[in-house]
């Protein structure tokens, strides 16, 4: 019960304390150590110190988080901190920009806001730590931590990346001195590309010790109020050509992972499938009556116009406006800025992908179940 009561003192609440009770055996995690790479989905302060419009390190961000603004591009939660919180981690893991030596053996959070899997990806924007400079860092950390054969094994690998290969490169408007992908590449073409360079960073990955490695799907960003607005004048009130490619994307996602399975028979990675978990053009089964996150995930509708609204004020393309005031109930809403999705949507994302309610929220199985193979 020591947990509880730290739990109590330490985090938001009811709700976070009811997800510990539902899975959490209170003493030790399920995993030895975390580690989590991606983007500005996961990142939880890499980019605070960088020469970049990549950042959240300022109100309204973090206005629902103990700390309050980290660099977290939410109002709360990441869905990898809760993930962490599901494994049974009484911390969150510590991005890499300030890790201590002590903190290193129980994992590193790399990921940067804006990053993709192409270098170039979110350069517009200024500095951040592509998915190959991650996983540079990824061999520093690993040269600092002994017995590292065996734990390294042990860990859960968590890896959030693509969207703005597509944002924030492909599709970026043109007429911009940073992105020729588009004029080059046709879409599958591109996506080729993607997943070929993708596949030679999960074997890096693989060769700095990673077996259990679970890898994100994109969300529907078609919707997002950042898309939606930048391509208004279609009238679309979700934007297909952008959730054609991640549909695409997401569909080579998946044979990589029973390729990168059959060929490192000691290793598993899994596929998971946000579109699933999110699905809005159909409503998605509610939790069981149950649990208690059935009444803090956003009702989904098949109203798109609902959903693409972002909860905070937006200043220039996707962040809130500094010290703006953000809407009441953030859990009616799908996005807090106009990218990002706010901590709600984060808890149903972690939880389905933790513990699957559809067979196709994950593939061949959740995270729960990749704690134990
Ligand atoms: C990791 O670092 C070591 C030592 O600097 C180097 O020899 C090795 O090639 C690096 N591995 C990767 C995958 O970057
Ligand atoms: C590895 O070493 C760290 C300290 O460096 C220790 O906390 C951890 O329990 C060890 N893990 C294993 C699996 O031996
Ligand atoms: C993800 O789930 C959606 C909705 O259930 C499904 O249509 C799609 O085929 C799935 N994607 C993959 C790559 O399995």
């Amino acid at each position: 019960m020591n947990s509880y009561f730290g739990l109590l003192v330490s985090i938001t609440g009811l709700i976070v304390l009811l997800q510990f009770g539902n899975f959490v055996d209170c003493n030790k995690p399920q995993v030895p150590c975390y580690f989590i790479f991606g983007d500005s989905f996961v990142d939880s302060g890499n980019n605070n110190q960088l020469k970049s419009n990549w950042k959240a390190n300022f109100p309204p961000y973090g206005i629902d988080f103990p700390k309050g603004h980290t660099g977290r591009f939410t109002n709360g939660r990441t869905f990898a901190d809760i993930i962490g919180q599901f494994l049974g981690f009484d911390e969150f893991i510590p991005p890499y920009a300030t890790a201590t030596d002590d903190q290193i053996s129980k994992g590193v959070n790399y990921a940067s806001g804006g990053a993709g899997i192409q270098e170039i990806t979110g350069s517009h924007n200024g500095d951040r730590a592509s998915l190959d400079l991650q996983l540079i860092h990824h061999n520093s950390t690993i040269s600092r931590i002994q017995n590292k054969t065996t734990f390294l094994k042990q860990c859960i690998y968590l890896i959030n990346i693509g969207a703005h290969d597509f944002i924030s490169n492909y599709y970026h408007l043109s007429n911009d001195r940073y992105y020729k992908a588009s004029e080059i590449y046709k879409l599958d073409v591109y996506s080729d590309l993607l997943m070929q360079q993708y596949s030679r960073q999960l074997r890096t990955l693989y060769n700095l010790g990673g077996r259990k490695i679970v890898l994100f799907g994109l969300t529907q960003l078609g919707c997002s109020p950042y898309v939606v607005e930048r391509y208004k004048p279609t009238g679309q009130a979700c934007q297909l050509m952008v959730d054609d490619s991640i549909y695409v994307f997401n569909n080579r996602l998946k044979p990589l992972v029973d390729e990168l399975n059959k060929e490192k028979s000691d290793a598993r990675f899994i596929f998971i499938n946000t579109t699933s978990i999110l699905h809005r053009h159909e409503v998605a089964p509610v939790p069981p009556p149950s649990s208690p996150l059935a009444t803090t995930i956003p009702a989904r509708t098949d109203d798109t116009k609902l959903l693409a609204r972002s909860c905070c004020p937006i200043d220039g393309d996707w962040a809130c406006i500094l010290n703006s005031v953000p809407c009441p109930s953030r859990s009616s809403s799908t996005y807090f800025d106009s990218v990002h999705h706010t901590e709600p949507t984060n808890i149903a994302i972690a939880t389905r992908s933790y513990k699957a309610l559809l067979p196709t929220d994950a593939y061949p199985y959740d995270i729960h179940h990749l704690t134990e193979v």
